[in-house]
């Protein structure tokens, strides 16, 4: 099955964390040796901010080695060379290694104070994390951690988006512009071919509506996050209508692939229960979606519904798929037994293409943009959110265009010549079927 070819990027996935910003973080009673914070990449005036406040540590020994208890910022690759060296027994916690930067110990903690400010610049132009570690495995941590990391423009304004990002707002705005041409076309076509309209073609103007707005909030939600570090409310637009064009998107394609209004006026119970697995599905996709981008890797469950996301895509990606199948075997049915050979064969062939461009467009979404995102540098991170556009773009271009209204419905002005040819096709079909 298809979705089989989904699964590299669960891996993938796993290793790619969220937008760095001003970001406020409780941990509490935590005994984990590792947390990561946020993930950022630094220009050559990168700084970072980090105000710890409520530290309590369950374990309050005076004897206890606090150096081994702290944060600091570490590159991927220097993490791997962490991970060995610590293997290796050379060391015995990642704090004592020389390839990562200090930030603070709790050694340093003023005696009774439960509070501290730290303020790194780095010039060191590269992707970090910043990660906290304790080494003691007999204490647990609580703390409220708040964490700002930005880069400093030249004219001394702070941006908090990520060095390969930082573009992003401008990229989601031109699409939008793109998607907002798109819609008035839609509306020119369905006014000039009003005759010929069906309630799909209703819908798919929702679809594309859906996306522009999608974009637009999501172009001015990465602006405000860059001059401020935080959102001030414009992800909530975001995420409503990610979440409106999630299921209309998802609806669209079972509709389609059903045939629904331009093949047959009413849904299979079968059908039906294709919208009831996937939209369901899309609601839960985008709950997780927005804990994992408003918690960041350090909360306890971020791994679990980063999980719970990547089940539930592959599940939708899978359901939209089957009913473009059945149609496909209908239409083969039908082909050979109600005499209308070419008619069955023009929409058998159109259902066919439909099938391969969504494997590709869930393909391309899911799997390639993951892996150019592991493959690109982090100055270049902007480069996928592109390609994953550019190849929606060509989607829902593809299927408004194979399932525009038409004029002169093609279905019907068929003359003997070209039925002979469908029915011979058919048969050439079959032979290769046996
Ligand atoms: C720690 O907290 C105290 C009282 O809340 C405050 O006066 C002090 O400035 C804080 N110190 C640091 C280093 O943030
Ligand atoms: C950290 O504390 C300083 C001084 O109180 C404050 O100016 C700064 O905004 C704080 N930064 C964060 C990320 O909370």
């Amino acid at each position: 099955m298809a979705c089989l070819f989904l699964f590299p990027f669960v891996a993938s996935l796993l290793f790619s964390l969220s937008f760095a910003e001003i970001r406020y973080s409780e941990i509490r009673s935590d005994d984990r040796t590792i947390i990561p914070f946020d993930e950022f990449g630094f220009a050559h005036k990168g700084q970072l901010e980090l105000n710890v406040s409520d530290i309590q540590l369950s374990n309050p020994n005076p004897d206890l080695d606090l150096s081994k208890v702290g944060f600091f910022l570490c590159t991927q690759d220097s993490w791997l060379h962490v991970v060995q060296q610590i293997e290796d027994s050379e060391i015995s916690c990642a704090l004592q290694s020389d390839l990562i930067k200090h930030v603070f110990t709790f050694k340093n903690l003023e005696n009774g104070k439960s509070n501290f400010s730290v303020f790194v610049v780095e010039n060191d132009a590269d992707q970090y994390t910043l990660v906290f570690a304790n080494c003691l495995n007999t204490i647990k941590v609580s703390m409220d951690v708040n964490s700002a990391m930005y880069n400093l423009e030249r004219n001394g304004n702070r941006d908090y988006l990520s060095a390969g990002k930082t573009i992003l707002p401008r990229v989601f705005f031109l699409f939008s512009l793109v998607y907002i041409g798109l819609t008035g076309l839609w509306i020119h076509v369905l006014y000039k071919k009003r005759l010929t309209v069906f309630r799909i073609h209703f819908f798919m103007l929702a679809v594309v509506v859906m996306k522009a707005l999608n974009l637009l909030c999501e172009a001015e939600d990465k602006s405000y996050i860059k001059r401020t570090g935080s959102a001030h409310g414009w992800d909530v637009l975001f995420y409503i209508f990610s979440f409106l064009k999630g299921i209309t998107l998802f609806t669209l394609i079972v509709l389609i692939g059903t045939g629904w209004s331009f093949l047959k006026p009413y849904l299979q119970d079968k059908e039906k229960k294709v919208l009831m697995i996937v939209i369901p599905l899309q609601v839960v996709a985008n709950i997780a979606q927005v804990v994992i981008d408003e918690t960041g890797p350090y909360g306890q469950y971020w791994i679990t519904w980063k999980k719970v996301f990547l089940l539930v895509d592959v599940v939708c990606c899978c359901a939209v798929l089957f009913p473009i199948v059945w149609s496909i075997k209908n239409l083969r049915e039908a082909a050979r037994t109600d005499g209308k050979a070419a008619v069955n064969l023009m929409k058998l062939t159109l259902f066919r293409q439909y099938y391969i461009v969504v494997i590709c467009y869930i393909y391309f979404t899911r799997v390639v943009v993951y892996a150019l995102e592991t493959i690109t540098s982090y100055k270049y991170l902007w480069t996928s959110v592109v390609a994953g556009e550019l190849a929606t773009l060509a989607f829902y271009v593809f299927t408004g265009y194979k399932f525009k209204p038409e004029a002169h419905n093609p279905y019907f002005v068929i003359d003997d010549d070209e039925e002979e040819a469908a029915a011979e096709q058919l048969k050439l079909e079959d032979e290769f079927e046996l």
